[in-house]
């Protein structure tokens, strides 16, 4: 070791082997009760951890004042968040040696420091300092703290960067969760498929002709993301070899960002491609027309065939101009909370991928989950807003293990009772985390229920049979299939035919026969 704490051990050390281990059984308990949850909001509060631990390690190695620093931006800058009867003068002096040697400590990766009489722990995870725990010990400390402190580090690390993790995802959750708020006040009632219909039938009908089409397209993208074409009936179809109708004419509005009318496409160099691109349709005239509100490129808009052996005029030239600008104004909006949904879903990914990372066994979990849940609520027949809900409440079911210690997550015997308890209070947690976001109200009851069953013995609230979310029952159905057919610490995966034969069996006890059964057909008939 790189430093004498002979110091700590005045006492000698003529004891026996059996007491040491017995004396490390008790510390090890006393670590393993560090990392409970009993105390309010212990995981996932920073300010209750900080004192949580500092406290836990004071008792531990009966020290006699302690502090605790959260490293930022530059580690060696010590941010002192709580310091327990430390006089300011000597927490400078410890500040400006740890300043000065704080390159050659990260250099070696040095797991204990010793600045004057005080201990510090430096609290490492993936090779970035989170934060530095620091002890003054006395004579009292147990003779084996040189051993016990490294585990505490390591176990206050895990905690401290998992409570970092959600006070950042917090935050940023919950600033999208307010502006994705107002994103569907702004758009409320419109739906852009509809409008899109609606517009669609003035600008064919406004200009008097036989068909009316637009086009949809992001900047990124090489292909409109959407397109549609309509004719005098309402219905019309873009030939099968016209990609959607997205033409050279089209590519070249796109490209030039101007308008075209073409009163003759015979004589004009799109005739071949733009001709024949409406199945039953030949087009002879047409206007396309650059939505490009503010500079911003949206798509085309095009009418074609007047009707009455007429021409083209500017008035209708100027119609489709004010109607495309005001289509604009939607898509914008409906763009806007797309993208909106889009970050806020990100943002929940990297949290539920950061829980999977935590449990290193059920890595891509959440993410199967969702996949076949999804299948699942629609091969049930679920609508489309219940299979919305499916995809969050999938990835997000198992949030609340955010707050589960990893050592009882990868733990490779069976559980005991009391980490049982630990493990099965996720749901709940889970339901603290995201009970406050407003835009996930009609998920939460899918986290908090996914481990209910059917005959009522399940937890958190032990409900039964219908009592229990019906998308709760889904999500339990693929999760435990999930689980069962991948390697976990104390066993080995079932195949899928041996955990589909489990699924039977347990239905109408543990799973909604119903949905069970439907799930059994559905992957039996996948893999054939
Ligand atoms: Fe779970």
């Amino acid at each position: 070791m790189m430093f004498d704490l002979s110091w700590l051990n005045q006492s000698g050390s003529n004891y026996s082997k059996e007491a040491l281990v017995q004396e490390n059984e008790v510390l090890k308990r006393q670590i393993q009760e560090l990392l409970t949850l009993d105390e309010t909001g212990f995981f996932i509060e920073l300010d209750s951890l900080l004192k949580a631990i500092l406290k836990k390690a004071l008792v531990l190695c009966k020290a006699e004042s302690s502090f605790f620093s959260l490293a930022g931006k530059d580690p060696a800058e010590l941010d002192v968040r709580i310091s327990n009867l430390i006089l300011e003068e000597k927490m400078e002096k410890i500040r400006s040696r740890f300043k000065s040697e704080y390159p050659r400590w990260q250099e070696t990766e040095t797991p204990i420091i010793s600045i004057e009489d005080f201990i510090l722990l430096p609290l490492v995870r993936r090779h970035r300092m989170l934060g530095l725990i620091g002890l003054k010990l006395t004579a009292d400390a147990p003779e084996n703290v040189c051993e016990i402190l490294p585990i505490l580090a390591s176990q206050a690390a895990a905690s401290l960067e998992s409570a970092i993790l959600y006070e950042r995802m917090f935050k940023r959750l919950l600033v999208l969760s307010n502006v994705f708020i107002l994103g569907k006040e702004i758009v409320t009632n419109i739906d852009l498929q509809s409008l899109v219909d609606k517009f669609l039938t003035i600008a064919r009908d406004g200009t008097e002709s036989e068909l009316a089409c637009i086009f949809l397209v992001r900047e990124q993208d090489e292909k409109p993301y959407y397109s549609e074409v309509q004719a005098g009936n309402g219905i019309a179809a873009f030939a099968p070899d016209s990609e959607h109708g997205y033409t050279p004419l089209i590519r070249n509005i796109r490209a030039n960002e101007k308008f075209q009318l073409i009163t003759d496409l015979q004589k004009n160099e799109f005739a071949e491609s733009e001709a024949g691109k409406v199945s039953k349709y030949t087009i002879r005239d047409t206007i396309c027309l650059p939505m490009k509100p503010r500079d911003k490129f949206l798509g085309v808009i095009q009418v074609a065939n007047k009707k009455g052996n007429a021409n083209y005029r500017p008035e209708d030239l100027d119609l489709l101009k004010i109607l495309s600008s005001q289509i604009a104004f939607v898509i914008q909006n409906a763009d806007l909370f797309h993208n909106l949904q889009r970050a806020y879903i990100d943002t929940l990914s990297a949290l539920t991928s950061a829980i999977d990372a935590k449990d290193s066994y059920t890595r891509g979990h959440s993410e199967r989950v969702t996949d076949l849940s999804m299948k699942l609520a629609q091969e049930l027949g679920l609508e489309r807003t219940e299979i919305d809900k499916i995809k969050l409440g999938g990835l997000l079911h198992d949030i609340g293990k955010i707050g589960i210690p990893e050592g009882i997550l990868n733990k490779p015997g069976r559980l005991d009772d009391e980490e049982f308890k630990i493990i099965k209070s996720h749901p709940e947690l889970g339901v603290r985390i995201l009970g406050k976001v407003e835009f996930l109200a009609g998920v939460v009851n899918i986290i908090q229920h996914h481990h209910e069953r059917y005959d009522g013995k399940g937890y958190p609230d032990g409900l039964a049979a219908e009592e229990i979310p019906l998308l709760a029952r889904v999500v339990s159905v693929v999760d435990t299939f999930d689980a069962m057919t991948t390697d976990r610490p104390y066993r080995k995966a079932l195949t899928e035919e041996e955990a589909l034969t489990e699924i039977t069996h347990c239905s109408g006890t543990q799973f909604d026969p119903g949905i069970a059964a439907v799930f059994v057909r559905m992957i039996r008939r996948e893999k054939n």
